[in-house]
Formats: structure tokens, C-alpha cells, sequence
């Protein structure tokens, strides 16, 4: 008798990491059904995710704020678990327009938690950050590090997100387990999928690999006066298909009744620190290809270091980063030399 298999909705799962984790969910063996509204992504990931696993996973286009779609969803559909990854995600944008934040990431959170205690969904991953710890006092950084007022509305939505997940599952039939991510990076070995930024990209990778590959002038480095080694500020690096993968241990901890409370937090990142220009020195190394940069001024509302203490992560998700930054930077320039 063949097992069922749970069937899990991914939103977002023509994201950068929602498409990379709907890959190891298939190869897991798990059924996906994707929501996302095209908003921040191409269709085309849809066609690189069945090239990568030969399976074509469900996919429907739609708003999760149009709360009538998503109630219709959650009748016409049998669900298991739901990885919670649309959101918008940047952070410069989300000062210029915070009310686009907290109507697309909070109020629609709402709404799918409701259609997911109507519809009896036991089990929710939600992606957080660990822009919730601001600057941290102490590093590495643990799952007990005090949330800070965040800097930005981004930032505040995912604290938000947090607490009211929080709250829902203390009178819920829910649990839920939110995975707080440190700087995903790279794209999965076939270059099939990877990150697909619109317009000038905000974030350090996908600015290199463009600008190395010509399509940007020279990388701004944002500041060299960090108390840090070289003055650069540190991150924890981590490449997005360990990310993903820590969501399969994640669902598989809420499937089997593992967890220990209702509402879980564990880090996501390698436990290593790199600085910007590590960065840029193993990008060079391990691509052999030279990329320009100044020095320019710190950018408003950045930390100066960050990095995981992802000690209970290991334990209690039997989950741990495998692949480090080198292989995370080469795959990135891979996948940026197919984008040409
Ligand atoms: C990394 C480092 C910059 C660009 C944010 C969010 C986080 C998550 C990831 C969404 C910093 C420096 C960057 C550039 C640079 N959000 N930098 N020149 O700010 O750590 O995290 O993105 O997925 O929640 O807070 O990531 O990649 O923007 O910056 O020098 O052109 O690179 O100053 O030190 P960040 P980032």
C-alpha cells in the first residue's frame, strides 16, 4: 500500500528560496501545491523546478490578499502543512512604503492563518529573519537573543509575524515553527533556479555577480569603518539550498509531533561570519574573475556584524549547513552566467 503523501502548500514557491525548497520537498517525496502571485518572480521558475526534479508541481496564481481566493483555496484543497514564504522582502522600500508591508506581509498572514484553523492545517513554517535581533549584544547569535525594535517595516514584519503566529497557536489547533534566516545566498548546482532580482539588486551577492558579469558598474562596498577585522561588516552567509533543506526538518519535526511547544525559533545559518570584503576576495578566488569596487559610506540602518549560533538548530532539527561560502558564491556566478 503506497504511504500518502502529505501534501504541502508552498507560498512563494516561485521565490528565491521557496523555489529551492519546493525542489528538496519533491525530492523528498512530498506533493507541493504552490501559491504566488507573480509579484517579485518569473514563471519561468516553474519550468526550472520540474527540470530539476521531473515532477511539475501545482501551481495557482494568486494574491494571498484577496481573503475570499484564499478561503476558495483552502475549500478545494486538502493540505498538510504550508511553508509561508510570500512576503516582500525589501528593506529600503519597505521605509519609502510601509503600509505595502503591512498589508502584504502582515494582513495576509492573518487571513491564511484563518483559512488554515477553518480548514483543520495543523502545520505552518514561517520564514523569519534574524533582522529580529537588530544588533545583537552577544555573538554568535542564539534563539534567546532579545528581539529589538526592528529598523525597518520590514524588519517589524517579520517580528509581527512572530508574535502573532505566536498568539494564534496558543489557542489554536495549530503549531508552528519559525525559521529565522541569516543571509541566503547562492543558487542550486543546475543553474536551473536561483535568485531573480527586479530591478538594481539591494543585496550584496546578486549586485556582485552583476556587476562582475558586467551588467553593473563598479560593487559600493557600504562602509570600511566597522570594529571589525577589515572594517567591512560581517554576515553569516548561508547558501539557500541548506536553507531549504532546513525547512524538510523543520515540517518533518510538526509532522511527527516532535516539537517541544506549539511555537518553535530556531537560527538558520552556517555559524560562520564573513565580512564584505571576504566576500568580494573569495568571489574572485574561486570564480577567477576580477570585480571592482569602492569604498563608499555606510548604508543607513545597517548592523555591523551578525552571524548564527545554530547550536539548536543541530540539535533539535538534526539539521546542519554542508556547503560554505565558496561553493554558495560559485553556484551564484553560475547561475548569473546562464541569465546572460
Ligand atoms: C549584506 C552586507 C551591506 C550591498 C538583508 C535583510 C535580511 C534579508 C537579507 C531579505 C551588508 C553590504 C550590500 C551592496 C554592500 N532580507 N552591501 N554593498 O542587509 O545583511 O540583510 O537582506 O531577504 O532580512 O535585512 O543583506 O545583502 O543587503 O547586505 O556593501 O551593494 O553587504 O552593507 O553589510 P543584509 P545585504
Amino acid at each position: 500500500m503506497e504511504l500518502k503523501k502529505n501534501k504541502i502548500l508552498v507560498t512563494g514557491g516561485l521565490g528565491f528560496i521557496g523555489s529551492h525548497t519546493v525542489v528538496e520537498l519533491q525530492q523528498e517525496g512530498y506533493e507541493v501545491i504552490i501559491i504566488d502571485d507573480l509579484s517579485n518572480t518569473r514563471i519561468e521558475v516553474l519550468e526550472g523546478i520540474t527540470e530539476i526534479t521531473g515532477i511539475r508541481p501545482e501551481y495557482v496564481q494568486l494574491d494571498l490578499k484577496e481573503k475570499e481566493a484564499v478561503v476558495r483555496f483552502f475549500k478545494d484543497n486538502t493540505i498538510d502543512g504550508v511553508i509561508h514564504f510570500a512576503a516582500s522582502k525589501a528593506v529600503g522600500e519597505s521605509v519609502e512604503d510601509p503600509l505595502k508591508y503591512y498589508e502584504n506581509n502582515i494582513s495576509t498572514l492573518v487571513y491564511l492563518l484563518k483559512s488554515m484553523i477553518e480548514n483543520n492545517v495543523p502545520h505552518l513554517i514561517f520564514s523569519s529573519s534574524c533582522t529580529v535581533y537588530g544588533q545583537a549584544d552577544e555573538l554568535p547569535i542564539t534563539e534567546n537573543a532579545p528581539v529589538k525594535r526592528a529598523e525597518s517595516p520590514y524588519g517589524n514584519t517579520k517580528q509581527m509575524g512572530e508574535e502573532i503566529i505566536e498568539d494564534a497557536t496558543k489557542v489554536e489547533a495549530i503549531s508552528a515553527i519559525a525559521l529565522r534566516y541569516f543571509n541566503p545566498i547562492g543558487s542550486h548546482e543546475s543553474a536551473l533556479i536561483g535568485e531573480l532580482p527586479i530591478g538594481v539588486p539591494q543585496n550584496l551577492i546578486p549586485f556582485v555577480t552583476q556587476s562582475a558579469a558586467g551588467l553593473r558598474g563598479e560593487l559600493s562596498v557600504f562602509g570600511d569603518d566597522y570594529p571589525t577585522p577589515d572594517g567591512t561588516a560581517v554576515r553569516d552567509y548561508i547558501h539557500v539550498v541548506d536553507l531549504a533543506k532546513a525547512h524538510i526538518c523543520a515540517l518533518q519535526r510538526l509532522l511527527k509531533k516532535d516539537n517541544k511547544s506549539k511555537m518553535e525559533y530556531f537560527n538558520v545559518g552556517t555559524g560562520t561570519g564573513s565580512s564584505v570584503l571576504d566576500v568580494v576576495n573569495a568571489f574572485q578566488k574561486v570564480n577567477q574573475t576580477a570585480l571592482q569596487y569602492k569604498i563608499v559610506d555606510r548604508r543607513e540602518g545597517d548592523i555591523t556584524a551578525a552571524y548564527a549560533d545554530t547550536t539548536l538548530a543541530n540539535q533539535e532539527l538534526g539539521w546542519k549547513a554542508e556547503l560554505g561560502l565558496d561553493e554558495a558564491l560559485s553556484s551564484a556566478w553560475k547561475w548569473q552566467l546562464k541569465q546572460q
